[in-house]
């Protein structure tokens, strides 16, 4: 691991341990069981009586029951799988909050570069579009990435999934999106699925070609945007995404449909050409101004529409009918980024909840505008400027995320058969997980029934039986 992976246990999710693991003592184990919330049972935690344990085995929930109850699920399946009944690592998380690991459903996990400068040019009043249409911005990073090797991409997203899991997410969407040519492209969702196969954070890989119109593109047709755009919408059509698919390197593809960048129209092409060769499909919707972003993503059935920092009315309706019709479209809203780019923005959280539509909340991680790698630190923004209640943040980074990746039925909530992902926080009670806001309160982090991270995983504790974890102190 690089210096940064310091003190983490390397996972591999291929081959779980062949041991079962139990986690006892947790002040409060919030389970999210339940599925997709819709209006107010958003707020609903799901929180298990006092005494609940929950039990692992093979990278799968066994059993989230009392003690005696859930070691004896264990050793049941156990036996069953003709392993010693005993052969169990216990986690003793006293004092704890236990709430499933984190979701980080929207991220461009994978770039070159940084772009610290641009903060000084907004603070002279230029805006986000017009230093990405003088040729900064995402353009800025296309160049550096273009210019990384796979290597230094790896060493780049290993570093940055260590920072995650660290805040306790356990899943994370990583986005192409800054090679926006086709050998560029299919690099980074390689890299993403390398990171996958490494663990122990696992990675889902989002087609993004649509994220901008690329440099040679408008060089071939001089001042004329439109055209440039026009022509490179095709080469993602026509090209880019018939490689994407041929090498099954992506689950989903997404378009930067917003003003001034890709239209609805455009956006529809894309997105429809991309179902059509078997990937699902989600949207960054206005983002920055109404662009018929959201009433696509209702249009289309889109697994999300994400940022909806300025949907229109139509599109917010739209939204809203599709999640009456039992077809919600996740809101996935990026909090961090008007708060980054100093705008007084603020997605209509409260709104999208009251009228029933799920909300999701995930960092947006990328150099421009969201350099963010913790969910805690977003809910922590959800619930100050969007007043998300903590259970309802909870519900956007845990059930609510996993649903946005299509993924309800296998995380995001601890519940026997899905993934034995979760997290043990120095809190007794999951309303002070946006509270403490900034704090490093992750105690153990625990990815397919191991135990990978956390403050106590970094004093490399955790690697025998009888593992004990930091009391919340
Ligand atoms: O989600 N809006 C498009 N993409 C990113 C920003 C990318 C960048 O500035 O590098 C976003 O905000
Ligand atoms: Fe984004």
């Amino acid at each position: 691991m690089s210096p940064d992976g310091q003190g983490m246990i390397p996972g591999d999710p291929a081959s779980p341990s062949a041991r079962g693991l139990l986690v006892t003592g947790a002040a409060e184990v919030v389970t999210m069981a339940g599925g997709v919330r819709r209006g107010p049972t958003q707020a609903e935690p799901a929180i298990a009586p006092p005494g609940t344990a929950i039990a692992c085995l093979d990278g799968r929930i066994v059993a989230v029951a009392p003690e005696a109850e859930a070691r004896d699920a264990l050793a049941a399946a156990l036996e069953a799988g003709d392993r010693t009944p005993d052969a169990v690592d216990r986690l003793e998380v006293p004092g704890t909050t236990v709430t499933p690991g984190l979701v980080d459903a929207h991220t461009h996990l994978l770039f070159a570069g940084s772009r610290e400068h641009e903060v000084a040019l907004r603070a002279r009043g230029a805006t986000y579009l017009e230093i990405l249409a003088a040729g900064g911005g995402i353009l800025a990073t296309v160049r550096a990435t273009r210019a990384a090797t796979d290597a230094s991409l790896l060493e780049h997203g290993r570093r940055w999934l260590t920072e995650m899991l660290r805040t306790g997410t356990t899943t994370v969407e990583a986005k192409s999106g800054y090679g926006l040519d086709t050998a560029t492209e299919l690099r980074l969702l390689a890299v993403a699925g390398r990171l996958a196969a490494e663990g122990p954070v696992d990675v889902v890989p989002t087609f993004l070609g649509a994220h901008a119109v690329p440099p040679e593109a408008r060089a071939a047709h001089g001042d004329d945007i439109a055209a440039a755009t026009e022509a490179y919408v095709a080469v993602v059509i026509e090209e880019q995404l018939p490689a994407v698919a041929a090498q099954g390197i992506a689950r989903s593809c997404d378009v930067f449909c917003e003003r001034g960048v890709f239209s609805a129209d455009q956006s529809r092409r894309i997105l429809l050409a991309a179902r059509a060769l078997g990937l699902d499909v989600r949207l960054h919707a206005d983002e920055l101004a109404p662009s018929g972003g959201a009433e696509l993503a209702a249009e289309l059935g889109a697994l999300s529409a994400d940022h909806l920092g300025a949907p229109s009315a139509e599109g917010f309706a739209a939204l809203v009918h599709a999640a009456e019709r039992g077809r919600p479209v996740v809101a996935v809203l990026l909090p961090t980024v008007p708060w980054f780019l100093g705008l007084d923005a603020r997605e209509p959280a409260r709104a999208l909840i009251e009228a029933g539509v799920p909300v999701a909340l995930a960092t947006d991680f990328n150099p421009g505008t969201s350099p963010v790698t913790s969910l805690p630190l977003v809910m922590a923004t959800a619930a100050t400027r969007l007043g998300l209640a903590p259970a309802e943040a909870l519900a956007a980074t845990t059930v609510h995320g996993a649903a946005a990746l299509g993924l309800a039925e296998d995380r995001g909530a601890l519940a026997p058969g899905l993934r034995a992902d979760l997290v043990a926080w120095g809190v007794p009670t999951h309303a002070q997980l946006p509270y403490w806001i900034g704090a490093d309160l992750a105690r153990a982090v625990v990815v397919a029934g191991r135990v990978v991270g956390g403050r106590a995983g970094a004093r490399g504790e955790l690697a025998a039986n009888g593992l004990e974890v930091d009391p919340a102190r």
